[in-house]
């Protein structure tokens, strides 16, 4: 059965919302295996075996999360030219830019010669102090109807065969 891997981190709850979104928009699609595992947890042999990936990271200190780096960094070359060509969208939880972590998502999806099903959508929070950004988040509805958009027009251009 093709299966759909969506990898996340998150700290305060705002990006594991949004992948969780993801996870149960894909699962509308009955002929798919959508497999929703934390970063620290996915191994190269998870990445291999998937038809296709959303990746989902907040962005900190203008960069994915470190344990969404580390899953990278573990996992690039063991299963680089055993994904080319297949699909992806990135999701970035952040509190007001997110760019740099888009694009640090968008240039290793490039060198795995990953394509992009969407544009990376960022979620911003809006915590500005100290306080506010160590509290646990909650994202919008309508934001997480983005999410979980992506992960069903995933996982039925999966299920299609026309990505
Ligand atoms: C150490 C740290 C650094 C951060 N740096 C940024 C940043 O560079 N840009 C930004 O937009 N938000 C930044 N944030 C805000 C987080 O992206 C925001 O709180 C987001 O909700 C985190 O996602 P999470 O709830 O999944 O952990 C930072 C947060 C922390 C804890």
């Amino acid at each position: 059965m093709m299966s759909l891997l969506i990898v996340y981190h998150s700290m305060t709850g705002g990006t594991r919302q949004m992948a969780e979104a993801a996870a149960a928009g894909a699962r509308s699609e009955a002929a798919l295996r959508v497999r929703l595992l934390p970063a620290a947890e996915a191994q190269a042999a998870d990445v291999i075996e998937a038809g296709g990936y959303i990746f989902a990271t907040p962005e900190n200190l203008a960069a994915m999360s470190g344990l969404m780096k580390d899953f990278f960094d573990r996992t690039y070359y063991a299963a680089l030219d055993g994904v080319n060509g297949r699909p992806y969208a990135a999701l970035v939880c952040a509190g007001s830019d997110g760019r740099n972590a888009a694009l640090q998502l968008e240039r290793i999806a490039t060198g795995w010669r990953l394509r992009p099903i969407a544009e990376s959508l960022i979620v911003c929070t809006h915590a500005q102090t100290p306080e506010a950004i160590l509290l646990p988040k909650i994202i919008a509805e309508a934001d997480l109807e983005r999410c979980k958009e992506i992960g069903a027009t995933m996982a039925a251009g999966l299920a299609l065969g026309i990505f």
